[in-house]
């Protein structure tokens, strides 16, 4: 077993990672005083993996109920919010009760919310059994739910007591979404550890083997680093922002295609190269590293050709929905070699309308 630490102070907290883990022992070292704890999870997760928690929790001393949730990103609403709330509610929990999060993205997203708001805060864990939860939605505290008019508009800065990662979890994970997982996996070596990047270009592919020993070493290194900046810059004044390289391209996609089209690791993937892309034509990157980019995401079995029928324009004005969007300006994180990234304020839309037009033309040659 391999343990991370967030480092924040008071609020500071560990990352189990390994297999066979004890969740209850854990949890129980986590949250001390707790006597109540209510698992969330979702109807695709509970089934494979709640008796199990469940058991190893009540072992621990808990008294364990649950909420069990549509699965889907669609159901990511303010009415699977109000689920979990009333659940807590009828339940009779108190200051001294605690949530634990079962599932991917979407449900750790909205467990830690439902925890920021119940009686203005109660503790959660994260028990993440997706890739992509593994590497980055369940570190870092940031927690959501998505609005008609915007993907994860409503939510909050809410820290888990502890985040344990269970490797044996991705057995069972389809392959489309171990790729979507490698998504962020290849972001983090971007933007932060070009060795790292390097590693992954030897032994990504090992990753669809289901090599135990390769995904430890992902989920250890990707929570080393999301930790190491959440620890520098929790509420994204700055440094934080590096981690959503990708994402302005990968959310105009998602919402361009309909969300659940692609999934947001797969769209995160294009929207890495186009990133790449746009990076290479300020000269900022050269061909080799904008190929090293594209051929890895490529591998993880990610998307890296614009869909035909999308215009610069389709780019243009979906992107100006992004949550980094000031001032109608639109900011752009982009690599500035295999291992930093920054974020850029006077890219024009006239320079992303021509990058893209030019990345349609390249991939039809
Ligand atoms: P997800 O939670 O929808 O999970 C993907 C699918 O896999 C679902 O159908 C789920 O039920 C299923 N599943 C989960 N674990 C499984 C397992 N072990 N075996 C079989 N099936 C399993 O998607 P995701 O990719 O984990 O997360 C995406 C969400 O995360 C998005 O809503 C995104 O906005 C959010 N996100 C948040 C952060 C953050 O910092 N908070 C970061 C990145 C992404
Ligand atoms: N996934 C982006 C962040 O946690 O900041």
């Amino acid at each position: 077993m391999q343990t991370v630490t967030v480092g924040l102070g008071e609020r500071s907290y560990p990352i189990f990672i390994g297999s066979k883990l004890s969740y209850g022992e854990h949890v129980r070292d986590a949250l001390p005083k707790v006597t109540d704890l209510m698992v969330v999870s979702n109807d695709t997760v509970a089934p494979l993996y709640l008796n199990s928690v469940k058991v190893s929790l009540e072992a621990a001393g808990f008294k364990v109920s649950e909420c069990i949730l549509k699965d889907g990103e669609k159901y990511k609403t303010a009415d699977s919010w109000m689920q979990i709330l009333t659940a807590l509610l009828e339940h009779d929990f108190g200051r001294d009760g605690a949530l634990v999060a079962l599932g991917g993205g979407v449900v750790g997203d909205m467990t830690g919310f439902a925890a920021a708001c119940y009686e203005r805060g109660v503790p959660y864990v994260q028990i993440p059994t997706t890739l992509l939860a593994m590497v980055d939605s369940s570190v870092g505290g940031k927690t959501a739910i998505n609005h008609p008019l915007g993907k994860n508009m409503i939510g909050a800065f809410w820290q888990p007591k502890a985040v344990i990662a269970s490797l044996d979890a991705l057995k069972t994970l389809p392959p489309r979404e171990l790729s979507a997982g490698m998504g962020e996996v290849v972001k983090t070596g971007i933007i932060y550890d070009g060795e790292f990047f390097s590693w992954l270009e030897q032994h990504a592919q090992k990753v669809f083997e289901h090599d135990q020993a390769v995904l430890e070493h992902i989920v250890r290194r990707c929570c080393e680093i999301k930790a190491e900046v959440v620890g520098k810059d929790e509420q994204e004044h700055g440094l934080r922002a590096i981690l959503n390289l990708g994402h302005t391209f990968g959310h105009a996609l998602e919402a361009y295609l309909g969300f659940g089209t692609w999934l947001h690791g797969e769209a995160v993937g294009l929207g890495l190269v186009i990133a790449a892309a746009l990076a290479r034509s300020r000269n900022l990157i050269g061909d080799d590293d904008f190929r090293r980019i594209r051929d890895l995401t490529e591998r993880c079995r990610l998307p890296v050709k614009i869909p035909d029928q999308m215009q610069p324009e389709d780019f243009l004005r979906l992107m100006r929905h992004d949550k980094k969007v000031r001032r109608g300006v639109i900011r752009y994180v982009l690599p500035q070699k295999i291992g930093a990234a920054g974020l850029y304020t006077d890219v024009s839309d006239q320079e992303v309308s021509g990058l893209i037009a030019e990345f349609k033309e390249a991939q039809r040659g």
